[in-house]
């Protein structure tokens, strides 16, 4: 998780009329939370992305697709701030930009409490109390179908619990923009569709940005939200999720 970031500042020599979000006249109207300018980023002699060039926007709903190994897990490691790129710029649309991440492997405490994992999440910043922390974690445990299990540790949890769990702390500290990798492989199409509509949600109520990474191109294409689509390093825009 990062918070307030700087970033190096746009270079002068980028059009900006490449950018995706200006194609989208529905989304022109919102804000630019973060830009990526010309990203690249290599690991030695392997290019896992080259070239990116994104906006992402206030309340935007963006489902990242690709083949394993396309660059999808880079792409948000950058855009959380948890690697820099190894070429091109980053820039953040509002001051105080708060970023958490669901990782691929959810880092989640296997040993102890889905309850005391959610805790590590209360931020003293964002929640006065610990009482006004545990209300939303219990509202939102509820949505998530998860509030049953928070006395049970990780590791009984089937891999769509621990999943919840792990967006559930992502989104307890109130992040403006969510970054979700997400191993699709493990959801039927109803759980999938259970877990999108509890995030849209989120998405609406609280103005989370999210960026959803999923190797599953057919079940994205059930959803509403952006879809952009990486091939060997390389994004390929494809449109509004729903109608490809
Ligand atoms: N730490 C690393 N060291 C070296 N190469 C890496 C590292 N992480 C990723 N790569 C390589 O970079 C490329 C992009 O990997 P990345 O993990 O971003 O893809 P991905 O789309 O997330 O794949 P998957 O769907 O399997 O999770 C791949 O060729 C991968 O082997
Ligand atoms: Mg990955």
């Amino acid at each position: 998780m990062i918070k307030d970031q700087s970033f190096a500042s746009l270079g002068a020599h980028h059009s900006r009329a490449r950018f995706f979000g200006q194609e989208q006249g529905q989304l022109a109207a919102s804000p630019v939370l973060l830009e990526l300018v010309n990203v690249s980023h290599s690991y030695g002699k392997i290019d896992a992305l080259k070239g990116i060039n994104l906006q992402i926007r206030g309340s935007e709903f963006i489902f990242l697709t690709g083949a394993s190994g396309a660059g999808k897990s880079t792409l948000l490691n950058i855009i959380s701030g948890e690697l820099r790129p190894t070429f091109g710029n980053i820039v953040n649309g509002r001051e105080n930009l708060f970023v958490t991440q669901v990782f691929q492997d959810l880092k989640l405490i296997e040993n102890v409490s889905v309850l005391d994992n959610l805790r590590m999440a209360n931020d003293p910043t964002i929640y006065r109390s610990d009482r006004e922390f545990m209300n939303v974690l219990i509202e939102m445990g509820k949505v998530f179908g998860v509030y049953d299990a928070f006395n049970r540790r990780i590791n009984s949890l089937n891999g769509g619990l621990k999943q919840k769990v792990a967006i559930m702390r992502a989104l307890l500290p109130g992040p403006n923009l969510l970054v979700a990798d997400e191993p699709t492989s493990s959801l039927d199409f109803e759980s999938a569709k259970k877990l999108f509509d509890v995030l849209t949600y989120y998405n609406s109520k609280r103005t989370v940005s999210i960026v959803w990474a999923s190797h599953n191109r057919e079940l994205v294409r059930k959803f509403s939200g952006k879809m952009i689509h990486l091939e060997k390093g390389l994004l390929v825009h494809s449109g509004h999720a729903c109608f490809i």
